[in-house]
């Protein structure tokens, strides 16, 4: 069942809890992820940046690709169909004219007023459609530059002006893999978490040791990103099985070899996140 992430957010906040977002490659990323997350039981996130929306064809593609998977497999979680930061209005209503049930609208490195001003134009158009959006404060950038942390006050100002259901404020960490060790700012995110009231989103999930994102969902993280360490695990399977199998040129066997390191590092996470409960 496609869902929007509210239920799934609210749910996961009253049991200080955090549910995961996996982002999507290609098909075959959306296949394994989904079979893994029903096999489990783990109701999923399926993030989806413009990048890979372009690359798989466009939004009415990766929404008939997800849809379809589901059916033929049988996916019976929820799962939710997300745009990971979408960079306009204009993009986010693309997104739900094809059938996302989520959209996150990164204004982040407008000013504070241009970014109320854009996500509030999102949530307005996403209501109607009943999409949940996610709204970030304070770039989270990637891992060239420094950590950046959100201002408490500006949360707060955004959050009340938009009406957003996920808030995703820089708090330390930062995107691909990290050059310095994470910094979280977990004073920041209690008092992000306890002034808005939101679910908040930590983005940048790889590299960050479990026991800080043990605390940081104790402090009101409630949905973690990850798509980097993903992609990791699933180019060692490929590289492996090229350099030992070098006369192989079927796609689907080259593609596919990526597949249990990917799998079982996906398994390994939602055990680390189940055991918060
Ligand atoms: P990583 O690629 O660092 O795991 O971050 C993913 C993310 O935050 C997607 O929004």
């Amino acid at each position: 069942m496609l869902v929007n992430m509210i239920d799934l957010l609210n749910e996961a906040k009253v049991k200080k809890d955090a549910i995961l977002q996996l982002n999507i490659n290609n098909l075959e990323w959306t296949k394994y992820i989904l079979e893994t997350c029903n096999e489990l039981n783990y109701p999923i996130i399926l993030g989806v940046s413009e990048s890979t929306v372009k690359y798989m064809g466009g939004y009415n593609t990766v929404v008939n690709v997800v849809v379809g998977l589901m059916i033929d497999l049988k996916i019976k979680i929820p799962v939710v169909l997300h745009l990971d930061h979408g960079s306009s209005y204009e993009s986010c209503k693309d997104a739900i004219d094809a059938g996302f049930t989520s959209v996150m609208i990164d204004g982040s490195r407008l000013s504070l007023d241009e970014n109320i001003s854009v996500t509030s134009k999102v949530v307005e158009y996403a209501q109607k459609y009943k999409v949940s959006v996610e709204g970030e404060v304070g770039a989270i950038l990637n891992n060239e530059t420094k950590p950046t942390y959100a201002s408490v006050d500006d949360c707060l100002i955004f959050s009340t002006s938009t009406g957003i259901d996920a808030l995703a404020p820089a708090v330390g960490s930062v995107h691909g893999l990290y050059k310095n060790k994470p910094n979280l700012n977990y004073d920041i995110i209690k008092e992000i978490s306890e002034k808005t009231g939101l679910p908040l989103v930590l983005h940048g999930g790889t590299g960050i040791p479990d026991e800080d994102i043990k605390h940081a969902v104790e402090c009101g993280i409630t949905k973690i990103n990850i798509n980097t360490l993903l992609q990791v695990e699933w180019s060692k399977g490929v590289r492996e099985y090229i350099n030992s199998n070098p006369e192989v040129y079927d796609p689907r066997k080259i593609i596919s070899s990526g597949k249990d390191k990917m799998t079982k590092k996906i398994k390994e996470i939602i055990s680390i996140y189940n055991k918060n409960r």
